[in-house]
């Protein structure tokens, strides 16, 4: 695989990238290649596409003050980040952490850096669009892949990688779950980041600073093109380790699946079963470390009854977790009480894996995973298309 840095003139506001693009390939004798992937700065794109402000321009509003003095900001910077963001996560002196349509960037993506002196220039406002329209000035029925690279800090770790904003031609995420690891046992939640990883590539001869390598093209790398227009694929904070981590703490459940069973006891207790009388109660773990309890819930009319199990998962997804680790089912039985069918249907969307305790009041159990209690189930895997492009 080789890197080939394209040096360009300084892009200017409002200058067309693809032409510096050609011109820059031109003098460095590049031509782009079947199968090439091109990677080119976000910065470089959104100044072209004219995303610079001047700051002299902005009147921050009384938020954006309140906030700048916050965490040590210019209130002019404050209020473009205000705009350009959904939501301020947090923030250290001098930095905030922003989410944006399911993104983090700190400062909202907004850069000093490579911006004309009095300007700061934002991100691309649709980076997969500009992904494809340079890939469409520049492919000449080649298929080459196109990618719009910008760099990040990792939690904890000293020094930018690269992250992908936009992405055509290759599928930006490649799953390797169902492979085999060393010991031929099956990967369970690997996928590669393969378009972040060919950003950072990129970046060791693009640089970040007056090197005016604002592109390169990759070559020879074991990646497919293919026709596909995949945008950047995100998780939901809930499932992110690290903001979860955060927001929860340490793993606040210390206990086994003895003291699950104990807490689907206690939520046997709020079983609200006139009508029958059998009180159920369940306990569900979640792997943030939280305990979702519920009993059953009758009606008068008899089918809208809710069993505990469902109870629980329903209060679990209410708070937004969706990923279990055990349910603890409890009743007064002579042996340990098995979830019902609708229950096995609606544990098993969470998944195959999670561990279902049943016991009962005089300390019988047994245990299964969720696929035992319901082999060949009809999972979201059915309504999957053979290959699913994204
Ligand atoms: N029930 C549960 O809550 N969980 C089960 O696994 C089986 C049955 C409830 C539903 C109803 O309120 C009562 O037990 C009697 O069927």
């Amino acid at each position: 695989m080789e890197v080939l840095g394209i040096k360009t003139d300084l892009i200017k506001i409002g200058d067309d990238l693809v032409k510096a693009l050609n011109k820059g390939m031109r003098e460095a004798d590049l031509v782009l290649e079947e199968g090439d992937i091109l990677v080119v700065s976000e910065s470089a794109v959104a100044t072209s596409e004219g995303r610079a402000v001047n700051l002299d321009d902005v009147s921050p509003s009384r938020l954006a003050h309140e906030l700048a003095a916050k965490y040590s900001k210019d209130p002019r910077d404050m209020e473009l980040i205000l705009q350009e963001s959904d939501q301020i996560v947090g923030g250290i002196p001098g930095v905030v952490l922003t989410m944006n349509k399911g993104f983090l960037y700190p400062n909202a993506g907004i850069d000093h850096s490579n911006a004309p002196p009095g300007y700061v220039v934002l991100f691309p406002s649709n980076p997969q669009k500009s992904a494809w329209e340079i890939r469409r000035r520049l492919a000449h029925d080649k298929k080459i892949g196109v990618i719009i690279g910008d760099s990040r800090t990792h939690p904890l770790r000293l020094g930018c990688m690269g992250v992908a904003l936009g992405c055509i031609g290759l599928k930006p995420v490649e799953d390797a779950r169902g492979q085999k690891d060393l010991y031929g046992r099956p990967l369970m939640i690997t996928r590669k980041a393969v378009a972040d990883n060919l950003v950072s590539a990129a970046q060791i001869v693009m640089g970040e600073g007056d090197e005016g390598v604002p592109a390169a093209i990759i070559r020879g790398a074991p990646v497919p093109i293919q026709d596909v227009n995949c945008e950047i694929p995100t998780i939901p904070p809930a499932e992110c380790m690290y903001i979860g981590a955060l927001k929860c703490g340490p793993h606040p459940y210390k206990g086994g699946y003895d003291d699950l069973i104990k807490e689907a006891i206690i939520a046997a207790e709020s079983a609200y079963a006139p009508y029958s009388n059998f009180r159920v109660g369940a306990a569900l773990l979640g792997k943030n470390g939280r305990i979702y309890s519920a009993g059953n819930i009758e009606n008068a009319s008899s089918g809208v009854g809710l069993c505990a199990e469902r109870a629980a998962i329903s209060k679990a997804l209410a708070c937004g977790q969706r990923q279990f680790n055990a349910l603890a089912v409890v009743a007064d039985t002579t042996q340990p009480i098995a979830p019902c069918g609708i229950c096995r249907q609606t544990l098993i969307e969470f998944g195959e894996e999670i561990v279902v305790i049943m016991a009962n009041l005089k300390g019988d159990a047994a245990m299964a995973t969720a696929a035992e209690l319901l082999p060949s189930a009809f999972t979201g895997k059915f309504l999957k298309k053979a290959d699913d492009s994204c």
